[in-house]
Parts: C-alpha cells; structure tokens; sequence
C-alpha cells in the first residue's frame, strides 16, 4: 500500500509553529525588558518644587515693578529666571532642574524681593526633602558670583507641593495649564478648547442665555465691550459663567453693576468697552483666573501672533454654540486695515485689527465683548483686545476689529481699581 512520504519534519524544532511561539516569546520578553528599563531611568520620575525669596539688593524698588506688562517687570524677571537656569544648566542637576518662574516682585524696603518657584524632576527613590540640601548649595554657589544682580547672600528655598505651586501661580495673572504646572513644553492647538485653557473666558447672559464674551481681569471685575448692552442694559438680567461649556458652566455669577464708557458711540463704534462688577468676589482656581493688562506704554507689533476665543457662531448668521472655541490670528497694523479695499478709514484711535487677510480665521457674532490675548516671553498671557466689530465674519481683507486695551488702561484703572 502506497503511504505518502511524510511531510512534517521529524526535528520538533523546525516545526514552524514552534518556531513562531518562540520567536515571539523572545521579542515579547526583550520589549518587556527594555520597556522596564526606559520607565525606570526616565519616566519613573516626579516633580518637586521649591520656593525661595530672593532679595535683590541693588535694584531699588519703583512703582513700575508692580505690574508685569512693565519692560521693567519682565526685564528684571528674566534676569533672575535666566540667572538660575544657567546656575542649575552647569551643575550636576542639569537634566534634573525644569524650570524657574518669577511669580511676583515685591518691595522690601528699598529693594525687591522676587518670589520664584523652581521646578526639578527627581526619581521616585528621591524627594524634595532629599534633595533640598543639593539644590540650596547650587544656588549659594550662584550668589557668590550671580553678575550684576547682588543677591541677599541669607537666600533660602523650602520645599511646597503640587498643590501649593498651583495656588501660588492660579493668583498670578495670565497663567495657562502649561505655566501653572511649570513644564518645559506647552500645548496650544485645535479649534476646541480645553478645561483651563483660557481661564479668564467669561460669558455673559441675558435670563441665562448666552449673549457676549467677557474677560476676568481680577475677583470682582469682568471688561467687556460697551455694545453688549445695547438691548439690555438692567445688571439685573445679567449672569457671568465660567468654564468651557456654557451648557454647563464651572460657576455662575449675578451682575452687579455695569459701567459703559461715557464716549461710546454705536455710528463709529469707538470706545467700545464697558467694565462689569460681579455680585461677589470668584475664588480664583486652576480653570478660573484673570488675564494680565497690559501697560498703556506697551506697543502692539504688526503681524504677531494672538488668540481670538468666544462661543459666537461659526458661520456669519448661524447660532452660538456651547463649547468655547479658540483661533489663531495675527495683529495687523491700522494703516493696512484702514487701505481703501479693507476698512477704508474707519480704523480709529483705540481700535485694533487682527485677523487673517486671507479670511477664514475670525471673531463673528456672540464673540462679542471677549478676548483677544498674546503671550509674553515669560508666558505670561495679556490682554491686547476686545472683540468689537467687523465686516460679516473671516471675510479676506476685513479681519476682526478690536477694542485696543493699552489705549484703555487708564479708563479700566479708573473704573475698577485694577
Ligand atoms: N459685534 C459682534 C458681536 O456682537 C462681533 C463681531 C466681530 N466680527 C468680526 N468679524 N470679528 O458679537
């Protein structure tokens, strides 16, 4: 009888099915290894932060270190945060220091006082405590030989926590999620913002239904534009919300008082900024908290880059909606928005256009009275505009039209203390 010669292999190891179970073995186990290894030498880390109070002795303290749209503010600020960058970029802690922010400068009778927070990331089998003996001696080291900063030579750190380091920077002004955690890389994209995104996004609302944008810029006060009140003008039928989703918001505030300016004119729209007082003071947190203000000195440049945030319609005449939205534009000078085939002239003292001449990239209707903000070198965000007025919506050569804060800062001071 004629049997078929055998066509499995009489060695088991050939068997192509072992084969493949073992194979896969191997590289399932070296993946596991080299898996294990990776989390242990890189990401099996956490972050600790350290306060210090760092005196400067040779800066006398003035009136403009108060308020960090100063030069002064953000030079001197730079100076220190560069100054222990560089103290902690050449010492051993180099891939273990993130980042030092100057979150404050304060009088100390006639010096400053600069309150910094610095961030390190040690490996889990460290802690703060362990490592603040290390960390101080670096920055001893430093003053010693810190150029022409003279610092009080007395400077000493402590160690706070997570939670301390958010409070600390959610009181700051203009802190986004990726300063208040100080981290060395930053996120900004999408059209759909985020929870905390833009914590300073109000929304205002007639009998509890969206009607115009509004920027936090302390506890108690909110800018908005003038023209938002046209149709009703009783703080009564107003509420302030907060958070991303306007369905359902963080927090809800009552209005109490409404301040327009005296010289807004509907015609021409200029001076088209009003100032609301809550009825109450808002706890600030990480998703809620005010913007910075700009000096009135403080220039705008032409063609740098801003963001434009509200709920307004998508399409010019369709419907708010309730996820708040963000989109990128750019600053554009008043005599390019005023050429005879943009605005023609009605570009006047104390308003600002930014948008994209090519269109598509714009505020539109129920943007209204909110914000469009630039960050600092210090990642600090500042409000440069209020959304005001335009021609439809992301139509090429007639961008966004906006309320120039800086033009403004002496009325907003005047109005509400901040
Ligand atoms: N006036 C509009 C409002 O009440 C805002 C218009 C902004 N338009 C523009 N194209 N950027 O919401």
């Amino acid at each position: 009888m004629y049997r078929p010669p055998r066509v499995t292999s009489n060695s088991r190891f050939l068997n192509p099915w072992v084969v493949f179970v073992t194979v896969f073995a191997v590289v399932g186990i070296v993946a596991m290894i080299v898996g294990l290894l990776i989390h242990f030498l890189a990401f099996d880390q956490k972050s600790c932060f350290y306060h210090s109070n760092v005196q400067i002795m040779n800066v006398e303290y003035n009136d403009q270190l108060s308020s960090p749209g100063t030069q002064e503010y953000r030079i001197l600020s730079e100076r220190i945060e560069s100054m222990i960058t560089n103290a902690f970029r050449q010492s051993n802690l180099r891939n273990r220091f993130i980042r030092a922010h100057v979150v404050r400068l304060r009088q100390e009778g006639n010096s400053v006082v600069a309150d910094v927070v610095m961030k390190f990331r040690f490996s889990r089998r460290n802690n703060g405590e362990s490592m603040k003996g290390m960390v101080q001696a670096i920055l001893q080291q430093m003053l010693n030989n810190s150029g022409n900063l003279e610092i009080n030579p007395s400077t000493g750190i402590t160690t706070i926590t997570d939670q301390d380091t958010e409070n600390i920077l959610t009181q700051a002004c203009g802190a986004r999620p990726d300063l208040i955690t100080l981290s060395a890389e930053r996120v900004i994209g999408g059209t759909q913002a985020e929870e905390g995104d833009w914590p300073w996004q109000v929304s205002l609302q007639v009998n509890g239904a969206h009607h115009c944008g509004g920027i936090l810029i302390s506890n108690l006060w909110v800018l908005t534009a003038a023209h938002c009140f046209r149709s009703y003008s009783n703080p009564q039928q107003w509420t302030a919300t907060f958070g991303v989703s306007t369905r359902s918001p963080r927090l809800r505030v009552r209005v109490r008082t409404i301040s327009i300016h005296n010289n807004y004119t509907p015609a021409t729209h200029e001076n088209d900024i009003a100032a609301v007082q809550l009825e109450r003071a808002v706890t600030f947190t990480r998703d809620i908290h005010r913007v910075c203000l700009p000096a009135a000195t403080q220039s705008v440049t032409p063609s740098s880059t801003a963001y434009v945030t509200g709920w307004g319609s998508l399409t010019y005449g369709g419907n708010t909606v309730t996820q708040l939205q963000q989109g990128q534009v750019r600053l554009i000078s008043t005599n390019e928005c005023n050429a005879s085939a943009s605005y023609n002239g009605a570009i006047l003292p104390g308003m600002l256009c930014a948008g994209l001449l090519t269109g598509a990239v714009d505020a539109c209707q129920g943007d209204s009275g909110g914000p469009l903000v630039q960050e600092d070198s210090r990642r600090l965000w500042f409000l440069v505009g209020i959304v005001s007025w335009g021609y439809q919506c992301g139509v090429p050569n007639m961008p966004g039209v906006y309320t120039q804060v800086t033009a403004y800062r002496d009325w907003i001071r005047q109005e509400t203390g901040v």
